[in-house]
Formats: structure tokens, C-alpha cells, sequence
């Protein structure tokens, strides 16, 4: 069965209490809900976690290794400076597709450059949490057409 991996970095742990005119009222435990619902809906299997930490998010990386298609990755603000996070994710090997519940490229100047996008097969931004369930389905579909 495809395995796919969600990381969700720091900060996003407070969804729902952190400013809902960016990032929705959903929590994460709501969000991880609706993504495990897709993901039985396509017949796949997903992962979910969430760390304030780049060294825990490249650990579970590293410890997914050869056991993972694909990663849907939300960074939060290490999108714009976690170089660790940007060569794990290289590393891993496989397709990866960059989520933001805000629209980063609206927002302060330092939030528009992403040192992931260029590792990502994509980017979704500013659909709220319908970026995780669409990037995953995209994926999926992606995982499908290269696998013949
Ligand atoms: C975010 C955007 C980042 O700039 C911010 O630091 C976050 C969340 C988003 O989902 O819109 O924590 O990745």
C-alpha cells in the first residue's frame, strides 16, 4: 500500500488558537482527522506528526526511510531558513509536496521565499486546511502515474 508521510512543523501544533484570519479554526488533531479520511478514501496510508523541532521532523524522516512513497510537508516558519529539513527531505528520495494554510506569497516579504520549493515537486498555498487533502490526492495520483 502507498505510505505517505505528513510533517507538520513548528507552531502548528497551536492551530485553531493561533491567528484564525491566516490559519483557520481548525486544531491539527481536526486537520490530521480529515487528512486520515482522504487518505482511506484513496486507499492509501498516512502518517501524520507534528514537531516544534527540525532534528525530531529529520529523524522521522530518516527513520521512514524505504518505507514511505511520498511526503506532504507543512514546515511553518522553517520553510524559510531549515536547510537541515531542505537536505532531509532531498535525502528521503522521494516526491515531496509543500503545504501552507496561508497564502505565504501575500504576507511579509521574509514569509515568500521558501528553501523547500525547489526540493518539492510543488507548492499549495492559501487554501486553509484543503491544502493537505488536495496536495495528498495530487500526490497519490503522481505516485500512481510514475509507478506505471
Ligand atoms: C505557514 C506559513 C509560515 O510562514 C508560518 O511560519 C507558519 C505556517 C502556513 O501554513 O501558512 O507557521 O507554514
Amino acid at each position: 500500500m502507498t505510505a505517505i508521510l505528513v510533517l507538520h512543523g513548528p507552531n502548528l501544533n497551536a492551530l485553531g488558537r493561533r491567528d484564525r484570519h491566516h490559519y483557520g479554526t481548525l486544531t491539527l488533531d481536526e486537520i490530521n482527522r480529515r487528512i486520515a479520511e482522504r487518505a482511506e478514501h484513496l486507499g492509501v496510508s498516512v502518517d501524520c506528526f507534528q514537531s516544534n523541532h527540525e532534528g525530531a521532523l529529520i529523524d522521522r524522516l530518516q527513520e521512514s526511510a524505504g518505507r514511505i512513497d511520498g511526503v506532504v510537508v507543512n514546515a511553518g516558519a522553517l520553510t524559510h531558513y531549515g536547510l537541515s529539513l531542505k537536505d532531509a527531505l532531498t535525502d528521503a528520495g522521494v516526491p515531496v509536496v509543500e503545504v501552507h494554510l496561508s497564502n505565504i506569497h501575500a504576507r511579509e516579504e521574509w514569509r515568500r521565499r521558501s528553501v523547500l520549493a525547489d526540493t518539492a515537486l510543488g507548492q499549495i498555498a492559501g487554501l486553509g486546511w484543503r491544502g493537505y487533502t488536495a496536495a495528498l490526492e495530487a500526490l497519490v495520483g503522481i505516485i500512481a502515474d510514475e509507478a506505471g
